[in-house]
Order: C-alpha cells, then sequence, then structure tokens
C-alpha cells in the first residue's frame, strides 16, 4: 500500500488592559476624534454600524449628527474616568458625502467636524514588506499611478511605524491621513491594499476604505497579543529578539488602537520573517493571530465587526531558485494551518490568493519582494467576493478530487478545467507505506505528466 502526496500546492483579544496599565490617551480632555477619523474617511456601511469615539471634557455631554443623504443626531456623556465619549451610528447606506460634527452640547462653539465622509467597506491590510511594498514600486507603478484619481471612492490611510509594551488606545502616529486618491499619496501607500481595494470597488461599486498597519521585516508574534501567544506556548517575552519583530510589540501600538472601528475584514501579507523564526509554530500562531484579531474587532466595535470577519492572505511566493527547495515550503504549509488549502477547518471564512507561480527572480528590491502585485490582489479580490461578499466564481485553483493509482499510472481528477502541457517536473510524488511518511525518510521523486486524458484529468 503505497500512500501518494502530491506536492502541485493548490489554492485552494481578548480586548482588556489591565487596570494599572489603563492608558488615558484623552489627557484633559479637548474636544476631538481619535486619531484615525479624518476628513475623506471611509465608515463601515449597512447593516454593519459604525463606531466614533473621541475625547471631551469633563462633565460634559457630546452630540454627534451625521448631515448627508441620511441625517441622525446622537448625544453620549464622557466618561468621568477616560474622558472618553464613543457612539454606535445607526446602519448607513453605502454612499455619501456625509460631514460629521462632534459638538459640546450646549457650547455653541465647541465642535469638531469631519468632511466629505463616505460610508462603503473597510478593510483592513497588514503584514510585513510585502504587505508595506509600495505603488511606487510595483510592475507599470507610472501607469498604476495615473489612474488613482480615476478612483475617487476608493479612500486609504496609513498607520505610522510604531511599537509599545502596553496595548494603546488611540495610535500615536499617522504616516498617512486617508485621503482621495492622487498620484504623490499613492505613490507610498501599500500596492496590494490598494489593488484590492480599487479591484474590490469594481465590482461592488460601493466606496472602499483601506487601512493599512504594515511593517517590513516583523514577525507574526510581533502582531499577536499575549492571549493569542498564550496559545501556542509563547507566553513570554523572548528577550533575545528586540526590536519591531518583538512579542506583541505591533499589536499593542498598530492593531489595538483599531479594534473600536468596525471593518468588513482583512488581509494579510506575511510569514517571510518566520520562517527562520519559530517556523514550524507558523501553523498555530497564524490561525491564532486571527482567531484573536477577530475576537478583539467584535468586542472592540461593540459586536459590529463580525466574529468572524473575512480574512484574506497571500501565499508566499518561492525566492531561491539556487537553493533545493525555492525557499518557504515550510512556511507556504504553516499558511494554511497545514492543509494546503483555505478555507479550511481551522481556518475559517478565510482565503488565500495563491502566488506559488508569481516569482519574480529580477527584482531590484531582492527576489523575497516580488514587483507583480496585480495578480495576487486580483486573486484576494477573487477570494474576498466569494468568502466576504458570497458572489461565488472560481476564487481558489484547481483541487484533486480523486487521485487513483493503478500498475501503472496515477490518475488524478481535479475539480475544475485544467490547461496543462505535458512536463516532466511540475508534480512530485512521494511514497509510503506508512501515513506518517513526513517523520520518515521518504523520498519525493519527479512525476512527469504523461497525458492529460480529459480536461480536469491528468495521468501521471
Ligand atoms: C461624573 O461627574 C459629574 C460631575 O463632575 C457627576 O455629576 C456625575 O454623576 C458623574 N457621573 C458618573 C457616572 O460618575
Ligand atoms: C459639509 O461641509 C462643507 C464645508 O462646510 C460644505 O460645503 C458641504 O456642503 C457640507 N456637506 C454636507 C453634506 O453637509
Ligand atoms: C442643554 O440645555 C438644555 C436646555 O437649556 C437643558 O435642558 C439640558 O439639560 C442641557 N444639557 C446639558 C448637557 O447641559
Ligand atoms: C460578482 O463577481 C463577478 C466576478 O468577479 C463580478 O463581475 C460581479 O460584479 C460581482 N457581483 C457583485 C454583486 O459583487
Ligand atoms: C504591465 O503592463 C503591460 C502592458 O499593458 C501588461 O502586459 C502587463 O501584464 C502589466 N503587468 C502587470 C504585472 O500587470
Amino acid at each position: 500500500m503505497c500512500l501518494l502526496l502530491l506536492v502541485l500546492l493548490v489554492a485552494a483579544i481578548s480586548f482588556t488592559t489591565s487596570a494599572t496599565e489603563q492608558l488615558r490617551p484623552c489627557g484633559d480632555g479637548k474636544l476631538g476624534f481619535a486619531s484615525y477619523y479624518g476628513d475623506h474617511m471611509v465608515l463601515q456601511r449597512a447593516p454593519q454600524r459604525a463606531v466614533l469615539w473621541g475625547c471631551g471634557p469633563l462633565g460634559t455631554q457630546v452630540t454627534v449628527s451625521v448631515q448627508g443623504p441620511t441625517t441622525q443626531e446622537i448625544l453620549v456623556s464622557v466618561s468621568n474616568e477616560t474622558r472618553m465619549w464613543r457612539v454606535i451610528l445607526g446602519p448607513v447606506e453605502s454612499g455619501g458625502p456625509y460631514n460629521i460634527t462632534a459638538a459640546l452640547t450646549n457650547h455653541t462653539n465647541s465642535f469638531v467636524t469631519l468632511r466629505d465622509v463616505l460610508f462603503g467597506d473597510v478593510w483592513l491590510c497588514s503584514g510585513q514588506s510585502n504587505m508595506y511594498f509600495e505603488v511606487s514600486q510595483i510592475f507599470n507603478a507610472s501607469e498604476e499611478l495615473a489612474l488613482a484619481s480615476n478612483y475617487p471612492h476608493v479612500r486609504f490611510f496609513m498607520v505610522g511605524l510604531d511599537k509599545n509594551d502596553i496595548e494603546q488606545q488611540d495610535l500615536d502616529k499617522v504616516n498617512i491621513p486617508w485621503s482621495v486618491p492622487n498620484e504623490k499619496d499613492l505613490a507610498p501607500f501599500s500596492a496590494v491594499c490598494w489593488l484590492f481595494g480599487r479591484y474590490l470597488y469594481k465590482t461592488l461599486n460601493s466606496p472602499v476604505g483601506l487601512v493599512e498597519s504594515s511593517w517590513g521585516g516583523t514577525t507574526v508574534e510581533a502582531w499577536s497579543s499575549h492571549t493569542a501567544l498564550k496559545k501556542c506556548g509563547l507566553d513570554h517575552k523572548d528577550e533575545n529578539y528586540l526590536g519591531p519583530t518583538e512579542n506583541s510589540v505591533l499589536w499593542n501600538a498598530m492593531i489595538h488602537p483599531l479594534l473600536p472601528m468596525t471593518i468588513k475584514g482583512a488581509i494579510w501579507y506575511q510569514g517571510e520573517n518566520n520562517a527562520k523564526y519559530h517556523r514550524d509554530l507558523y501553523s498555530c500562531t497564524f490561525p491564532a493571530m486571527i482567531d484573536n484579531w477577530r475576537t478583539g474587532f467584535h468586542k472592540g466595535s461593540g459586536g459590529q465587526t463580525e466574529i468572524e470577519f473575512p480574512f484574506g492572505f497571500v501565499q508566499l511566493s518561492t525566492y531561491e531558485h539556487s537553493s533545493t527547495d525555492n525557499g518557504f515550503p515550510e512556511i507556504r504549509w504553516h499558511q494554511t494551518a497545514d492543509y494546503g488549502f483555505v478555507p479550511n477547518f481551522r481556518m475559517k471564512n478565510t482565503f488565500m490568493a495563491v502566488a506559488m507561480d508569481l516569482p519574480d527572480d529580477t527584482s531590484p528590491y531582492g527576489t523575497i519582494h516580488p514587483r507583480d502585485k496585480q495578480d495576487v490582489a486580483y486573486r484576494l479580490t477573487l477570494g474576498a467576493q466569494a468568502v466576504a461578499y458570497n458572489n461565488f466564481s472560481t476564487f481558489n485553483g484547481p483541487f484533486p478530487d480523486l487521485i487513483f493509482p493503478d500498475n501503472t499510472y496515477v490518475t488524478i481528477t481535479f475539480d475544475q478545467e485544467l490547461s496543462v502541457s505535458p512536463s516532466e517536473d511540475i508534480f512530485e510524488i512521494g511514497c509510503s507505506s506508512n501515513s506518517i511518511f513526513h517523520i520518515l525518510g521518504f523520498k519525493w521523486m519527479p512525476a512527469s505528466i504523461m497525458n492529460p486524458i480529459r480536461l480536469e484529468r491528468l495521468a501521471l
């Protein structure tokens, strides 16, 4: 009995702040919105409800009023303890523009206004250098930037690089305030995030708000809370590994403050830095981070962000063609919690943009940074269509449905049509009499494609 394995990878918070460390972002309580509210922003549209929060003087009330195609007004008291106020707006349908004012009740001259606000879907974009990779660096960058002004309803915001030992209530740094696309402001923004947003906009025809919070060279542990790390046995800080990759520091400074924001979903491009750091824990740490972000955003938004919000990510491509494994095979496997495809039982409501086929051997930014961000962003939008918007088309690669070995050939039936050329080395086959083949020393052998019998069947 021979166990066969194919190596064609197919597409297939707790919101706690300890009392002693409770931060008071409001200082003495000057009236204002939290740092990530601003003119030109996108707030989450109906059926979800957007959250607004800010600061105000002790003992006052704030009236939040929404003016635009629809109107609403909500009165809220400033907390005596934290000098913070928070409202959950009534649901607002896609569109705009709106002006949103927070005014001190009965003080006619004390108010702050957010102008040109749209309601649409808000997506968070996070990860390391491939998410940080700028629009100005991709293939066809100048053409892409020249298109920017055609998409005034895709707005973007970038969190500043920051780390902290304790969970922050508000952002300390903003890198790009909410912007209407123009060449200059878009150039340093995340290419994957931007392209995802603008492709998504084309299918939704509804405003899209993009929030980038990413940092190059960072590990999944840095973006994970202590609660998430504990699930994988990483309770303590790793004192040997300092800097922006230290456990939880980016979660504390760059994600935790965003939790009150109502979002539609998140996309992620990371893993390279875990290839040599806690690599084989990644199948635990990555899903644990997703779970923990989901709980945190759900609670932080007063239940408005879905408890299992859609989470998409980019598969790492190959990058070291001189090495025997081409780079990152283990991390690619762990990106799917060792299933080989998503969504799966461990990673529900997730989607993955396959990138195995998109290396960039001549990238001036290093082969680890492919310049083709268009294809991965497009594949992410196909996944988002299916997982986040229930608009199913083909969003995964061909998946082997049936594997049938006889004495001469192995016939594989896929769940969708394929276009293949006969090849000597696309497939490898691993054989073992034992199902724990991966720890026994067994061999992978190239298997040539003998005959694409029918379009969706291959004989090896
Ligand atoms: C807040 O403080 C004001 C006076 O400063 C007081 O009247 C009010 O009862 C306090 N509210 C709460 C909930 O403690
Ligand atoms: C928002 O404020 C601007 C500037 O005051 C004004 O021109 C615009 O008409 C306002 N828009 C709405 C929807 O109230
Ligand atoms: C605002 O003024 C109205 C009318 O004078 C009064 O009833 C209300 O209590 C005042 N609200 C606050 C928060 O001072
Ligand atoms: C559904 O997906 C297709 C293919 O991506 C797209 O053309 C269409 O606009 C989408 N429809 C909706 C309602 O999102
Ligand atoms: C760049 O533009 C050329 C010409 O339009 C096109 O053929 C190519 O596919 C584009 N590259 C990417 C990565 O989109």
